[in-house]
């Protein structure tokens, strides 16, 4: 399979929203009852997604195989905190590849890319954030060198 993976320009930018929606609804079904689906299409979620695009600090990524959008990434710069000496640091923010073109590489390939903005931008760590019980991305983060580094705990009052 030919994949091309490239920078999404505006374009890209309801597609981008689509994938990051059906992101959205997995989760929602199997993690995070309390993840907004309204976010990726209202005012807040489309600015993100338009600052991504557009911004320097930013870089959204597309998969394309036969002229078709199947995956994305998205990710930036961060503000770092300021009680640790840290680098300048990026995140790897929400990542999806179609269900039918999973385990095929495209989401290695996609955060290689990621991983080459962030050197042009002289990062020194790149952070990522997944739901606890997401297991499987867990282990796709920790197989392209992501180490554990701090848990978050909830508790409902
Ligand atoms: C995580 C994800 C982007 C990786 O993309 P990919 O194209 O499948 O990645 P690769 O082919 O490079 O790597 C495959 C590995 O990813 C992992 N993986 C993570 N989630 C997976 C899923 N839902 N289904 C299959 N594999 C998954 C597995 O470890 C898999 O290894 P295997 O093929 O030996 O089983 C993609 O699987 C996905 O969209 N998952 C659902 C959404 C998600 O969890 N996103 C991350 C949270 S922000």
């Amino acid at each position: 399979m030919n994949i091309i993976i490239k920078n999404a320009t505006m374009k890209d930018l309801r597609k981008v929203q689509e994938l990051n929606l059906k992101l959205f609804e997995k989760e929602h079904k199997e993690y995070d009852s309390l993840l907004n689906l309204n976010w990726t299409f209202g005012e807040i979620g489309t600015k993100y997604y338009k600052d991504r695009i557009s911004k320097d600090d930013g870089c959204v990524l597309v998969a394309i195989t036969d002229n078709k959008i199947v995956g994305y990434l998205c990710g930036g710069l961060i503000k770092t905190q300021e009680y640790r000496n840290l680098p300048i640091v990026a995140e790897l923010e929400n990542t999806f590849v179609l269900n039918k073109f999973r385990s095929k590489d495209i989401g290695k390939k996609l955060y290689n890319k990621f991983i080459e903005w962030c050197k042009t931008k002289n990062v020194g760590k790149v952070k990522v954030e997944a739901s606890a019980q997401n297991e499987l991305a867990i282990k796709f983060y920790r197989n392209n060198n992501f180490k554990d580094y701090s848990l978050v705990l909830e508790a409902d009052l």
